[in-house]
């Protein structure tokens, strides 16, 4: 006899014959419809048990969370919500789920409840959608780039470099914290340590990944990145995925042509292969969003906001535009803005980024050309001095979602550079090396992962949108 998944069975309806199917109890009615599910696809399958042909003690095994498989024959549904059900013919009890403590009962739980259950959550519906969707979004970046003919690059988790010279950096050490070995002044001797120097958890794969760019032409990378940062937002992660893709002899206009295909490729594909969960998803959204005032609902339905991204170019403004808008925009004026705008200068935050992207421009944006100073040490000067090749694409209800730059290919600018900001000379000597042996221009940016996973699902917060979320005083699991 052949085994379905839930999803087979759902999509290839091989009516009258004989079929085994394992998964998890969503529901159990009337001791007669089990709604099962695997996992494979958002929709329960409806198997009928005839509880006159079953015996009692079988019976009072299946309940919600209970794992079963079921054979029986698939045939036409014969009531409404389902177009096939399962007539079982035996049932087979894996394991029970204890309806006095298994946690995911058949009603709605919160998403702050179920992150406390994250080991369980991924058995709700949503946590199974976002899952697919995020599991797919990750299958179109491999396509897209590998398609374009883009080499895989696995840049290293551990490192004893700062590629964004924020300092935001968790250690990686052996040494015993409470009796470390000292040097001569007192502090802490790292020549005794595992790697016989300071190390960290990579911030970011960008500065191996240029130096593969350098070889191999056209890279990416995409794998965990950590920063240190105490944000307690719902748009950061002390752990997170991203995508950075590292271009011999791109500027930064093509980089920006690069980002912006990029995005519309893996939302395509996830609008063309993720149709069931996407529809869930979005109704998920529009329930959530009644119970807030109409001013903070999105003015888009979940799929409509994908197609439109999609369908429309990213409006492309310097910052020194941005800025000008920013100042003279009503809620600067009153007064309303958290960080006013005063002047040239002033780093952007999530509320200037969002006026420019929701209320302004109303489309996703890239904004270039920021001034050299609020930017890491790497991007290319402009002409002018002070600005740096420097970009952000901004999305509606997430900010900043793709930060990158073209490099600073020149030796003696960026040996100055360091300097200006401090920076030892010594532990970039390899990456000072590629401006020495064949230096050329090149770019490239970082996508964040889940931000992205985020937006093609409406989650609100990053938390609900990797399996695992690590934040400050937060590392269950
Ligand atoms: O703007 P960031 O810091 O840029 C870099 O790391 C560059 N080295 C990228 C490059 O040019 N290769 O980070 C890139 C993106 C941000 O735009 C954001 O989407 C995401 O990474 N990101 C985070 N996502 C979740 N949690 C955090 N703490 C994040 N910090 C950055
Ligand atoms: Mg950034």
């Amino acid at each position: 006899m052949k085994s379905y998944s839930v999803k087979e069975l759902l999509k290839k309806q091989p009516i009258g014959e004989h079929v085994e199917v394992n998964g998890w109890v969503k529901t159990f009615r009337s001791n007669r419809f089990v709604a099962l599910n695997d996992g494979s696809i958002i929709h329960n399958l409806q198997c009928v048990i005839d509880f006159e042909n079953f015996d009692e003690d079988l019976l009072k095994q299946i309940s919600t969370g209970a794992a079963l498989k079921v054979t029986g024959t698939l045939v036409e549904s014969q009531g409404r919500g389902q177009s096939v059900e399962i007539q079982a013919t035996a049932v087979f009890v894996h394991g029970t789920a204890d309806p006095e403590t298994y946690p995911i009962q058949p009603k709605k739980h919160s998403l702050e409840f179920l992150r406390e259950k994250a080991h369980l959550r991924v058995r709700t519906n949503t946590f199974s959608a976002v899952m697919r969707v995020r599991s797919a979004l990750s299958f179109a970046v491999h396509q897209y780039f590998q398609q374009k003919g883009f080499y895989y690059m696995h840049a290293p988790i551990i490192t004893g470099s700062d590629a964004e010279g924020a300092g935001e950096m968790f250690r990686v050490s052996t040494l015993d914290p409470k009796s470390p070995p000292l040097d001569d002044s007192g502090a802490i001797d790292y020549s005794q340590d595992f790697f016989g120097k300071e190390t960290n958890l990579t911030v970011s794969g960008q500065l191996e990944a240029e130096t593969y760019a350098m070889g191999l032409g056209n890279v990416y990378t995409f794998g965990p990145t950590f920063r240190a940062e105490n944000s307690n937002t719902s748009r950061h992660l002390a752990e997170f995925w991203m995508i950075e893709p590292e271009m011999a002899f791109y500027d930064l206009d093509a980089n920006m042509d690069l980002a912006e295909e990029f995005i519309k490729s893996i939302l395509s594909y996830v609008l063309e292969n993720c149709k069931d969960d996407l529809e869930f998803l979005e109704k998920r959204l529009l329930d959530e969003e009644k119970s807030k005032p109409q001013n903070e609902r999105s003015d888009m339905a979940l799929i409509e906001k994908l197609k439109f991204i999609v369908d429309n170019n990213f409006k492309r403004v310097t910052y020194t535009e941005a800025i000008e808008i920013l100042r003279n925009c009503k809620p600067n004026k009153k007064k309303r803005f958290q960080f006013p705008i005063d002047e040239w200068g002033a780093d952007l935050q999530s509320e200037h980024e969002r006026f420019l992207v929701e209320k302004h421009f109303k489309c996703p944006v890239i904004l270039f050309d920021y001034p050299a100073n609020i930017k890491a040490f790497y991007m290319r000067l402009n002409e002018d001095g002070k600005t740096v090749r420097a970009m952000d694409v901004l999305f509606p209800g997430i900010g900043e979602i793709v930060g990158g730059s073209q490099r600073e290919e020149r030796l003696e600018v960026l040996q100055q550079k360091i300097k200006d900001l401090n920076i030892d000379e010594k532990e970039l000597w390899w990456y000072l090396d590629l401006r020495r042996f064949g230096t050329a221009v090149h770019s490239g940016f970082g996508l964040g992962f889940e931000r992205m996973v985020q937006f093609a699902t409406g989650m609100g917060n990053i938390r609900d949108v990797i399996p695992y979320p690590r934040t400050p005083q937060n590392a269950e699991f």
